[in-house]
């Protein structure tokens, strides 16, 4: 859904110093319980949590702007998030040489969420590249975005890549964005950063779905997400869970050993209703899906809006209303939904071109020059004003050893519970722990000094 266009932003850059407290820091800033990963299903505290959600990018899609640099507008909108009901937005890109403090702890007094996409139309992976745009003047962005945002204990999830996969020929991207998954997930273990859930948010398509939420969910612990997530505008109203499909997608997925939602959700071509609201949050649903985020907020040319945005002035569009009416009258089940506590791995998908052209299950090793972020930090943020990615920097020349993403000494504040109890069958290595921490000690001594070790 999201096309990106570029445009150019407004020059402020602030010393990140000056915007970025400690993590260790005792001030306190929000008092929202982070979620957690159990299973297939996300946590608050000990109560299962469902995103009820929109994807917030006011401007609209082909104008890059950060909202939540923008605290007025963010608070402005705060109060319409509270009225709908919501726990949680998407944001699709972040100029992370602003400072986001107020807006997100506007959020967080509101009890609001953020999922947050690492990625700007200048630092991402490039489909048709991928070899080349994984590297690590990009990686240094995406880090210095997480560095910021894994602070706040609102941020509810990161989005590595986004419908990077539109086709079954781009397939061949998946194992680059399976490791700047895997590469995130070992920053913020190395940082000592709260383990944010990290994972894909895919196109909404059915050449290889199943495939690619497979493929994000095998292999060693280290190169697993923690999540999946994809888009779905298969409901159109007036339909039904069968008419939809989405009696086939849960059908599909039952099993799936990681917390699933819809990125984003709404089909417009009849009138809205969001009838759809009350089979989402329903057991024929939160067995296998957490949820989801409603396309969109704002009135753009697409026509998604359920609001029209201008200046202060906030206007409630006819789907405003349907929306806040179907999350008023559907409660979330009660107890746990029927989640699955086991979760774990599966096996990857075989090749099967041209709808999946993955050859191999390897992934490429970080580039070697973005290690020494592990160590030292990502530093400032490029920002949107930065000269970008893509065409930049140096890219991985090796395959990784499998493991290879493993971080040792980062055992403190853990959400995710990806590292427990693969599924039967599937083969995760399994090592006595006293093996595992050796091991591991050796590889990073090698691989970063003995610096880490001490952490
Ligand atoms: C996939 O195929 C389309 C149509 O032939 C082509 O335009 C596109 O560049 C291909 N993409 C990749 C990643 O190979
Ligand atoms: C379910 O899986 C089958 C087999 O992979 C696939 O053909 C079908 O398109 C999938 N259905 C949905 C709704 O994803
Ligand atoms: C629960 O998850 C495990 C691991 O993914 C899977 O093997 C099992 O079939 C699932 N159980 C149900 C009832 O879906």
């Amino acid at each position: 859904m999201k096309t990106n266009i570029f445009s150019i932003a407004t020059a402020i850059t602030l010393g990140a110093s000056a915007v970025w407290g400690s993590p260790s820091s005792s001030e306190k800033r929000d008092s929202i319980t982070p979620i957690t990963v159990k299973g297939n299903a996300f946590f608050k505290g000990n109560d299962r949590f469902y995103i009820r959600g929109v994807d917030y990018q006011p401007g609209g899609s082909s104008k890059l702007a950060d909202p939540i640099a923008d605290a007025d507008g963010c608070k402005r909108d705060i109060k319409k998030f509270k009225d709908l009901g919501l726990n949680t937005i998407r944001v699709y890109s972040v100029d992370n040489s602003m400072d986001h403090d107020e807006c997100m702890k506007a959020l967080a007094d509101a009890g609001i969420y953020l999922v947050l996409d690492v990625n700007t139309p200048k630092y991402a992976i490039n489909r048709a590249d991928p070899q080349k745009s994984y590297n690590d003047v990009y990686l240094q962005y995406i880090f210095a975005t997480v560095e910021m945002f894994a602070k706040y204990d609102n941020t509810l999830a990161f989005f590595s890549g986004n419908e990077v996969i539109n086709s079954g020929n781009s397939s061949s991207a998946a194992p680059y964005v399976k490791a700047v998954t895997r590469d995130l997930r070992s920053f913020l273990r190395a940082r000592k950063l709260r383990h944010v859930p990290v994972g894909y948010s895919a196109a909404d398509i059915d050449t290889n779905r199943l495939e690619m939420a497979q493929y994000m969910n095998c292999g060693t612990d280290d190169e697993r997400s923690d999540f999946f997530a994809f888009n779905d505008y298969s409901w159109c109203d007036p339909s039904s869970f069968s008419v939809s499909g989405w009696d086939q997608k849960v059908k599909n997925f039952t099993g799936y050993g990681l917390p699933l939602f819809l990125s984003e959700y709404g089909c417009n071509t009849n009138t809205r209703k969001f009838e759809e609201v009350s089979s989402l949050y329903s057991t024929d649903m939160t067995g296998v899906y957490s949820g989801g985020l409603v396309y969109e907020y704002s009135q753009e040319s697409s026509n998604y809006g359920l609001v029209k945005v201008s200046g202060n002035d906030v206007k409630e569009l006819p789907d405003y209303d349907a929306l806040k009416t179907a999350f008023s009258k559907t409660d979330n089940p009660k107890g746990d939904g029927d989640y699955n506590q086991t979760g774990g791995a599966n096996a990857c998908p075989p090749k099967a071109a041209p709808n999946w052209d993955v050859s191999s299950d390897s992934l490429p090793a970080m580039p070697a020059p973005a290690k020494k972020y592990l160590t030292e930090g990502a530093g400032k943020g490029k920002g949107f004003d930065g000269d970008g990615s893509m065409e930049a920097g140096t890219e991985s020349t090796t395959t990784a050893t499998a493991g290879s993403g493993e971080v040792s000494g980062a055992t403190s504040t853990s959400t995710s519970s990806s590292s427990k109890g693969a599924a039967p069958g599937i083969k995760v290595p399994q090592l006595p722990m006293t093996t595992v921490v050796v091991g591991l000690v050796t590889a990073m001594s090698t691989l970063f000094g003995a610096s880490l070790i001490l952490l």
